[in-house]
């Protein structure tokens, strides 16, 4: 994989470069409330500045269906990334129209601009290798290089990330190049024993990775919202707790494989309930009871996991020399639920292990709730795609970036 620093060295000055970056942050209206997505990308895209290359930095954020919408709009992202560069920041208000194109010709060496979100183009996620073809040829008239360092999105098929590079003579960025480093660590000679605390709300979503750490971890740790099929699976009721019924049979084979396999399955011991979903907006006052996980009443839901599966983690986590955390244990953006997580994010931080914290939601509840970024080993930017990782898939973006 070329890297950013070959191109550096083969000289930029006054070429238009194309970076790829992941700018979807959690926006709260048009306030960022975690932008460390947008500092990730800093570096590369002020070597390129100082380096006298034209920058056009294009991002996804949000989901939205092919077509504009305001409230996924990137200004709040181009601003804030203006304020960590302290350089005025150019935004084109579409994605490969006279906006775009106007913008990036105005630009002149070591100025940067930022395009409106790729999805509010169709051709950009589209399924049809036609179509993304067509909007990938629209975006390589923008640039002379490619860069991609969007690690967030490199698992997606995507016409930014799969077939502009192969439109383009490209590298990877630093981010990539430090993801990708660090994400070997964990696949490649592996320092035991290895521990991976799973969470969030869906088993569905994890599945291929537990398959795959059942010949790899020493030790899996199941909280969050998927906890509960886990429950469930082992003959407990959950009551009105997030549960995924179809993933049942699954699960249990993975119990069962991991006793085969020798691999420890920890699942929690009690939880917080209660009969309300918290209010996140107010953060009203929850009131939740503790209860034991094998009794969950039947009209409660588990939103959290209890004091004594806090200890309990913390203790199957302390003698880790490797440990992969992803997902939150509970429902941590509200108050009355985020001690679970916190509780793991402070055993990470209190072991000497190499930690890793994967993407979305837990990077982003290590950086909400008050921890220091620089006490875990590595915060990745990205969930779906650190996931995929480790499931040994290929991921199209590296792919692209391969060849
Ligand atoms: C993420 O948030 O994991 C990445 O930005 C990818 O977003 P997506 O899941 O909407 O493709």
């Amino acid at each position: 994989m070329k890297t950013i620093d070959e191109l550096l060295h083969e000289g930029v000055e006054g070429k238009r470069v194309f970076v790829r970056a992941d700018l979807n942050v959690p926006l709260d209206g048009t306030t960022i409330t975690d932008d460390g997505r947008i500092r990730a990308v800093v570096p590369t895209v002020k070597a390129l500045a100082d380096a006298g290359a034209r920058v056009v930095v294009a991002s996804h954020l949000g989901r939205p269906k092919g077509a504009p919408d305001p409230a996924f709009s990137l200004a709040p992202a181009a601003a804030r990334l203006g304020e960590l560069l302290g350089a005025d920041v150019a935004f084109a208000t579409d994605t490969v129209g006279d906006s775009a194109t106007g913008t990036v010709a105005g630009l002149g060496n070591g100025q940067v601009a930022v395009l409106e979100n790729l999805r509010f183009n169709a051709g950009e996620t589209s399924k049809d290798d036609a179509e993304r073809g067509a909007f990938a040829d629209r975006l390589a008239a923008l640039a002379d290089l490619y860069v991609g360092d969007g690690f967030g999105a490199v698992h997606r098929k995507h016409a930014s990330v799969h077939d502009l590079p192969a439109r383009l003579p490209h590298a990877a960025g630093y981010l990539i190049a430090n993801e990708v480093g660090v994400l070997k660590k964990l696949t490649e000679d592996v320092k035991r024993p290895y521990v991976v605390a799973l969470g969030g709300a869906k088993v569905s979503d994890k599945l291929g990775v537990i398959d795959h750490l059942l010949e790899r971890a020493d030790r899996i740790l199941i909280g969050g919202g998927m906890a509960y099929t886990f429950l469930k699976a082992q003959g407990h009721e959950v009551g009105i707790s997030l549960l995924q019924e179809d993933q049942i049979p699954a699960v249990q084979e993975y119990l069962a494989r991991a006793k085969e396999h020798g691999v420890e399955f920890v699942l929690p011991v009690d939880v917080l309930v209660s009969p309300e979903f918290p209010d996140l907006k107010t953060k009203a006052p929850a009131n939740p009871t503790t209860v034991a996980a094998d009794a969950i009443p039947a009209d409660e839901e588990g939103l959290d996991i209890g004091p004594e599966t806090r200890k309990l983690y913390a203790s199957k986590l302390a003698d880790a020399a490797t440990v992969f955390w992803n997902g939150p244990m509970g429902v941590f953006e509200h108050p009355d639920y985020a001690e679970g997580t916190k509780a793991v994010a402070q055993a990470l931080v209190d072991s000497p292990a190499f930690t890793v914290v994967g993407g979305g939601d837990s990077a982003a509840a290590v950086r909400t709730l008050g921890f220091d970024e620089n006490a875990f080993g590595h915060i990745s930017t990205g969930g779906g795609a650190s996931l995929e990782y480790l499931e040994g898939k290929t991921l199209p973006g590296l792919a692209a970036l391969e060849d």
